[in-house]
């Protein structure tokens, strides 16, 4: 018999335990979305069936990773434990300071603390909210600078989240004193979750060299933009993952980490980087508001567990696992006629509010109105990305966010195919309904990052 190529890719684990879901009525959702104000960040998590609204610190561990936490030293100073996953991150990144934080967000504020402040303009792919708010806060201003391929949800390009280098070029020639750090982040999460090229990369490099400027990478999900580029980038299919993840290090000169995506942890972060005197100052700021820089508001066992999760994460059959099973969820969807954006991410699908829900103004909130909706429904929680994430400015104005996305995060190791299955048959149904959603206004708002706690009310 020949050696049998199966089509189905299966998880590479089988399940050690399990957590109950907690099936609810739609009466029952929809009197808890009105009692959260029509903000599904509000939800209790109790009432939700199966849970979209972020992959970040909401995988499963691994066995080995559990077991790693029983070696955690709780050592104030110097612990084992923060030598063990400062190795583990210089094994994929080597840089020469690595600084543990509590999340990905305290990386950023400690960097922009540093390096931002008024009159500076930090330029990014696409700054993710905590970042751009992060930048904001410091008086310097957040600009996005990614390839116009981006702007055409259905172009298959594949990799959306390149850096539009020629208007790079133009900011650092014409406003080049302003700008202290260029960001790139992999993958570009608010964008879609598209993989930013290898190519491309280098090109930002490039044009950082000639205008003296570091770059730094928000690399939260750098194994899965790894695995992007093996499998679509000339040259690069056939190499080990871990390998182009060094490849992708040695073009930056610092990073920022969340560890709650791609290093597997439930928390955790970190800011990395080469320049000394940079360093220096960022443990200064780190030992105000997160720790000694040998724990950085971590708990020695959690420094263990993402040295674990690090080695995980490049592992090719798990790579292979996610992106695959992603692209299903998203590769169904569109088959059904669901507008999804294209090429599909990998930690998420993205739904086209602005295509599904025509009727509804961008600053009545489509992507809010869809994401009650799939809610209410199916027990289902997603996260819109669009006016009501990004349509608020520091002048206090408000325009329409650039697209009216809706996100199905993919925690890690978690949901089954049925799971996924259940989350194409709300999406089918709310979409086969979607002429009967209405819009949404915001009864109360924060100043800053108002999507988190903002409350809305139907439009009739
Ligand atoms: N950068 C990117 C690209 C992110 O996706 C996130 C978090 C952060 C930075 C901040 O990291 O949460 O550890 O403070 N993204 C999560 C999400 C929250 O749902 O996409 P954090």
């Amino acid at each position: 018999m020949d050696a049998p190529e199966f089509r189905t890719i299966i998880e590479p684990f089988r399940i050690h335990s399990v957590e109950p879901l907690r099936m609810t009525t739609p009466q029952q959702r929809r009197t808890a979305v009105q009692a959260a104000g029509y903000n599904l960040f509000r939800i209790d998590a109790q009432d939700v069936l199966i849970d979209l609204l972020t992959d970040s610190g909401t995988g499963a561990m691994s066995r080995d990773q559990w077991a790693a936490l029983q070696h955690g030293d709780e050592s104030y100073a110097g612990s084992p434990s923060y030598y063990l996953f400062r190795d583990a991150v210089r094994e994929l990144f080597p840089f020469e300071h690595v600084i543990p934080t509590h999340q990905g967000r305290a990386a950023e504020r400690i960097l922009f603390g540093v390096l931002g402040g008024p009159g500076k303009v930090v330029p990014n792919n696409t700054h993710f909210d905590t970042t751009r708010a992060n930048v904001e806060y410091t008086g310097a201003a957040a600009v996005d600078l990614v390839t116009s391929e981006a702007a055409d949800p259905s172009s298959d390009y594949p990799f959306k989240g390149d850096t539009d280098v020629a208007a790079l070029e133009a900011l650092l020639r014409t406003d080049g004193e302003r700008v202290p750090v260029v960001m790139v982040t992999i993958t570009n999460n608010s964008g879609g979750g598209q993989p930013v090229s290898l190519a491309n990369l280098r090109a930002v490099r490039e044009v950082c060299d000639t205008y003296g400027k570091p770059l730094f990478l928000d690399a939260c999900r750098f194994a899965e933009n790894a695995w992007f580029i093996r499998e679509n980038e000339a040259g690069q299919g056939g190499r080990e993952v871990a390998d182009i993840v060094r490849d992708i290090a040695a073009l930056a000169d610092g990073m920022t980490m969340s560890a709650k995506k791609d290093p597997m942890g439930n928390i955790g972060g970190w800011l990395a980087m080469n320049d000394d005197e940079l360093a220096r100052q960022c443990r200064d700021l780190l030992i105000l508001t997160e720790g000694f820089p040998t724990y950085g508001g971590l708990a020695g066992r959690d420094l263990e567990a993402l040295a674990q999760g690090l080695r995980e994460v490049v592992e090719h059959d798990y790579l292979r696992y996610r992106i695959r099973s992603t692209a299903y969820l998203g590769e169904s969807l569109r088959e059904a006629g669901v507008p999804v954006v294209s090429p599909i991410g990998g930690h998420a699908v993205y739904l086209d509010a602005k295509a599904l829900l025509p009727h509804v103004p961008p600053l009545q909130y489509p992507g809010q109105s869809l994401a009650v909706a799939l809610y209410e429904a199916g027990g289902v929680r997603s996260c819109e990305i669009g006016t009501v994430m990004f349509g608020r400015h520091p002048d206090g104005s408000e325009q329409p966010a650039a697209r009216e996305l809706v996100r199905l995060a993919i925690p890690r190791r978690t949901y089954t195919q049925s799971h996924i299955d259940y989350v194409i048959e709300t999406c089918l149904h709310v979409a086969a309904n979607a002429e009967s959603l209405g819009g949404y206004r915001i009864v109360d708002e924060p100043p800053n990052l108002r999507h988190f706690t903002a409350s809305f009310a139907p439009l009739d």
